[in-house]
C-alpha cells in the first residue's frame, strides 16, 4: 500500500534526519488545523522552537520541515546556555488565508496536551498576536505582548548578541575585540540589522549598509548620517577595506556567488542559514574568511523567549546573551585546534552538551 501517509512515515522513521524523540500530527477537523510538532530533543529540558505557518505543497514537506528545524533548534538552545531541548510546529496553510482564531486555540490545545514537553514562539508566518491567542489554551506559549506577560520583539537582544558574536571574532582574527574604527558592511537593515548598526556606530566602527527597501535606507541614513549605503549587496561585498560582512537579511547569503566576491576577513550577521550548502564553510575557511556560526550568535531572540516563561527580565535575559561572546570564542578556539570549520566545531559543541545532558 503506497499512499501520501506513507511519504510522510518513510520521512520520518526513515529520513537521515532520524533520532527525534517524538513526533505528533495533530488535526482539528471543525477549525481546519493541520500541524506537525516535533520534539527533536529533551535532554537539556522541554523543546523550545517556534511555529511555522506556511502553505506546505504536501504533508511530507512540511514533515521533513518540521524535523529539520526542531533538530536545528536543539543545537541552538544548547549553545545558548539553556535549559531547554529542541523543537519546533509546522502548521500548514496560507496564513493570509487559513489563520483564524478559532485555528489558533485549536493549535494552543494541541500544545497544552503534551503537557510542557513543547514550548512554542513565534517563527515565519507567526507573530506576538498569534502568540497571545495561542496562550489562552496552554502555559507553554511565548513571544506574547507585554500587555499579555510577554517580553514582545526579540530584536533588540538579537542584535546584541551578534555584536557580542562580532566582538568575539574580532578578538579572534585581529587579537582585539574592539570594532572602532572596522568597516562592517551590514546587508539587510530590518529589526535586528538597525539594531545592530546602533551598537556598531556607538564602538566607533564605520558602517556601510544594504537594503531592497529603500525606505529602511533613507531612515538609518536620516538618523546617522555618518552611515553609507551601497545599492545592493553585491556592491556592499566590494567596499574598499570592508573587514566584517554582516549578513541579516534572508538564509543562503554564503553561496557561491557571494563568498568568492567576499573582500571582508569576518563574517557575522544574524540571518539565519547562512550557508548555502554544506561545502561552503570550507570556501571560506580557504579564503582565510572567519565564520561565525549564525545559529549560535542569533540566539538573543531565542535567550528572550526562554526567559519569559519565568517572567521577562530584560537585564538578565542581556547578561545571558553577553555570554555569546564566550561561546563564540570557545568555538573559533575549538574549530582550530580540531582543524575544523567553526560550524562544524558548533555543532560538535552542541552534541556534547546534550551528550552531558543526558548523563547529568
Ligand atoms: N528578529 C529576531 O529576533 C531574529 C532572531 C534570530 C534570527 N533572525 C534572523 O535575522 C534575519 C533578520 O531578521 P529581522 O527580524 O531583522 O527581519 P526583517 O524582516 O525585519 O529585516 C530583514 C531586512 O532585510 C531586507 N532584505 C530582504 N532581502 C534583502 C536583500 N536581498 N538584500 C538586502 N536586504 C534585504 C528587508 O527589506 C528587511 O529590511 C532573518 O534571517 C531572521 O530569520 C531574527
Amino acid at each position: 500500500m503506497t499512499d501520501v501517509s506513507d511519504g510522510v512515515l518513510r520521512t520520518l522513521f526513515r529520513s537521515e534526519q532520524g533520532g527525534h524523540e517524538q513526533v505528533v500530527l495533530v488535526q482539528d477537523r471543525s477549525s481546519g488545523l493541520k500541524a506537525v510538532i516535533a520534539l527533536h530533543s529533551t535532554a537539556l529540558g522541554p523543546a523550545l522552537g517556534g511555529t511555522r505557518f506556511y502553505p506546505y505543497a504536501d504533508e511530507a514537506e512540511a514533515v521533513a520541515d518540521a524535523l529539520n528545524l526542531a533538530r536545528g533548534m536543539s543545537y541552538k538552545n544548547a549553545l545558548a546556555g539553556l535549559g531547554h531541548g529542541g523543537g519546533k510546529a509546522v502548521i500548514i496553510g496560507d496564513p493570509e488565508r487559513d489563520k483564524t482564531e478559532e485555528l489558533l486555540l485549536a493549535y494552543g490545545r494541541a500544545v497544552a496536551s503534551l503537557g510542557g514537553r513543547y514550548v512554542t514562539a513565534c517563527d515565519v508566518g507567526t507573530y506576538v498576536a498569534d502568540m497571545d491567542v495561542v496562550a489562552r489554551e496552554n502555559r507553554w506559549t511565548t513571544g506574547r505582548s507585554p500587555e499579555n506577560g510577554g517580553a514582545g520583539d526579540s530584536s533588540v537582544l538579537t542584535a546584541f548578541g551578534v555584536y557580542q558574536g562580532m566582538r568575539a571574532s574580532a578578538q579572534h582574527q585581529w587579537g582585539d575585540p574592539s570594532l572602532r574604527g572596522r568597516k562592517v558592511g551590514v546587508a539587510g537593515i530590518g529589526k535586528v540589522g538597525r539594531h545592530l548598526v546602533g551598537h556598531l556606530l556607538a564602538e566607533g566602527a564605520e558602517v556601510v549598509v544594504t537594503d531592497v527597501r529603500e525606505e529602511a535606507v533613507r531612515l538609518i541614513t536620516e538618523r546617522h548620517p555618518e552611515v553609507t549605503a551601497a545599492p545592493d549587496t553585491g556592491a556592499l561585498l566590494r567596499t574598499a577595506g570592508l573587514d566584517v560582512y554582516a549578513p541579516c537579511a534572508l538564509g543562503g547569503a554564503l553561496n557561491d556567488e557571494t563568498v568568492p566576491a567576499l573582500t571582508a576577513k569576518v563574517v557575522c550577521g544574524a540571518a539565519n542559514n547562512q550557508l548555502a550548502h554544506p561545502g561552503i564553510e570550507k570556501d571560506l575557511a580557504d579564503r582565510g574568511v572567519l565564520y561565525a556560526p549564525d545559529y549560535v550568535i542569533n540566539a538573543g531572540g531565542v535567550i528572550q523567549v526562554a526567559d519569559e516563561l519565568h517572567g521577562f527580565d530584560f537585564d538578565r535575559c542581556k547578561q545571558k546573551a553577553a555570554k555569546i561572546f564566550d561561546t563564540t570564542l570557545e568555538i573559533f578556539a575549538r574549530a582550530k585546534s580540531d582543524g575544523v570549520p567553526p560550524a562544524a566545531a558548533a555543532d560538535r559543541l552542541a552534541e556534547q552538551r546534550m551528550a552531558d545532558g543526558l548523563r547529568g
